[in-house]
């Protein structure tokens, strides 16, 4: 998002409809509910209390956007020795499918981003980003359980899509006042039973609206620079000039400053850990950080200051660097930081196949020679899971498959053991056993389930549906009406070009 100064500001007052939020801590309770509180969940003592590094990633996903990203995690461990997980929020216009695959089997959190980065999207954008990542990355419905707004733009009608799409959380909302501001809205991720406590100069947000039970807010915790809480940055920290760089702009000098933005990073880290122990969040766009991507701006100095930023957070005792999948699983069952160790979500178990098999199963050894290139002469993508006719839209976000046929990930077999060439599960001991939810995500409402090979939306006789291959012709998604794909497409060219010609965007 880029923060205008006057944005900034707005986002920044100190949201007199707070007053209006109430919850009710003896009503609203784990592991469902959780009012907005400043205090850590549990009762734990801020001192018992890991402190969370949240670090995910926006839009579309290439191998330059997974090297950018791995430049920060590929070389770290957590204090159990795991490598540290992230959450990829994906929007799906020029995104290669085949490295989704990789990038969930490794461990790491997918999510919806919209297909075509839609901000206030309709809900056949959310949607139908779930169906087509299901399709054609082979993400369970059950694994793809958050959403990002793209540009940060939400409504109350966001959240309510999101609620009747059964979404675990939502993390759009910022945390725009300092902790250690007494106004501080850097709440603890809550659900919305009693409505949203951040962002309340939108319209339709707070005053107790809306009430969504079980939807959970993972606020987005701004760092702030010396300014403090007219100096927020929020996503890709390192691109715009902190206070001191504006002051030297007054010298011919508007660049960011890495080692200004290093110090207020610092900072505000420190402010979190010796406070209340909030968590703090690394937003990137991994494509602004990228020194591969074609025509990239990205300078290695700031690759570096970030990576020192790390170092430097995980000299910390009880420092983590997780999903927002991660920090919720411990958010609903609080424990000590010293029992870390022993949490399954925080665990790398190693996955127990045949790892010789030659099978499309998101291992990138186990599936070399298997992936199906799907040569659209905009972006040509990969996948394990058959091409399609034609790219994914809103309108059609699973459609037919051309020649060849592969089966999609079915809701009673995991994705690692998943042949999509055979059709056939590899794993068929209670160990490995699956179940996938469905979700009231299909056309017009319908319960949809994932499987079968693309095309129709095959209505299954108790009223649920799959991604069908009857033949029988393609059904409209959600009825009749067609979003205009020029309406659609301008705004991403928009931010293409405008990361082309400025190199500084971040949405
Ligand atoms: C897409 O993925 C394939 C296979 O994983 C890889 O060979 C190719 O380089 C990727 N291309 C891009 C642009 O991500
Ligand atoms: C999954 O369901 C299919 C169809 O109902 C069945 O043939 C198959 O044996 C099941 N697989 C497993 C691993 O349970």
């Amino acid at each position: 998002m880029r923060f205008s100064s006057t944005l900034a500001l707005l986002l920044a007052s100190p949201l007199l409809a707070l007053a209006q939020y109430s919850c009710d801590p003896n009503v609203c309770k784990l592991p469902d509910c959780a009012c907005a509180t400043t205090t850590p969940p549990g009762g734990l003592d801020p001192a018992q209390v890991p402190q969370f590094v949240v670090f995910t990633a926006d839009d579309a996903i290439q191998s330059y956007t997974i090297d950018a990203v791995n430049q920060f995690l590929a070389q770290r461990k957590n204090p159990n020795g795991c490598k540290p997980k992230m959450t990829y929020f994906a929007s799906l216009t020029y995104t290669n499918y085949s490295l989704i695959t990789d990038w969930y089997v490794a461990g790491n959190e997918i999510a919806d981003h919209t297909i075509t980065h839609m901000g206030s999207p309709t809900k056949e954008e959310v949607n139908g980003n779930l169906i087509a990542l299901n399709a054609l990355a082979g993400i369970p419905l059950s694994a793809l359980k958050g959403f990002r707004a793209p540009l940060l733009d939400f409504k109350a009608e966001t959240l309510q899509i999101l609620h009747k799409s059964q979404f675990l959380y939502d993390s759009s909302a910022s945390a725009s006042v300092p902790v250690t501001d007494p106004n501080t809205n850097a709440y603890w991720p809550y659900t919305l039973d009693n409505g949203i406590a951040n962002n309340c100069d939108t319209p339709g947000l707070c005053n107790g609206e809306p009430k969504l039970p079980g939807l959970w807010e993972i606020p987005m915790y701004a760092f702030f620079d010396n300014r403090g809480v007219v100096g927020p940055h929020l996503m890709d920290p390192w691109l715009r000039p902190s206070f001191l760089a504006l002051r030297d702009s007054a010298n011919g000098n508007n660049a960011p400053s890495d080692a200004a933005t290093l110090a207020f990073m610092q900072k505000t880290f420190t402010d979190h850990y010796n406070g209340k122990r909030q968590p703090i969040g690394l937003y990137t766009h991994p494509i602004h950080v990228s020194l591969s991507y074609p025509g990239t701006t990205a300078k290695k100095s700031t690759i570096d200051m970030i990576n020192s930023f790390l170092d430097w957070a995980q000299n910390h005792d009880n420092v983590w660097i997780v999903s927002n999948e991660q920090l919720l699983d411990w958010v609903r069952n609080p424990a000590p930081a010293s029992q870390m160790s022993s949490l399954a979500s925080f665990s790398c178990p190693a996955p127990t196949y045949d790892a010789s098999a030659k099978i499309c199963n998101g291992v990138p050894t186990s599936e070399d020679g298997t992936l199906a290139r799907c040569g659209f002469s905009d972006f040509p993508f990969f996948t394990c899971y058959g091409c399609p006719t034609a790219v994914p839209t809103v309108d059609d976000p699973n459609p037919a498959q051309s020649a060849q046929t592969r089966f999609r990930v079915p809701a009673n077999c995991s994705t690692t053991y998943w042949d999509p060439v055979e059709g056939k599960c590899l794993c068929n001991s209670p160990s490995c056993a699956f179940t996938d939810v469905a979700r009231p995500i299909g056309p017009n409402d319908a319960s949809y389930q994932g499987g079968g090979i693309g095309g129709d939306f095959k209505l299954l006789s108790d009223g649920s549906s799959t991604g069908g291959g009857s033949g029988s012709g393609y059904a409209p998604f959600n009825g009749a009406q067609r979003v205009q794909d020029a309406v659609v497409l301008w705004p991403i060219l928009l931010v293409f070009l405008a990361a082309a010609v400025f190199g500084a965007v971040a949405v």
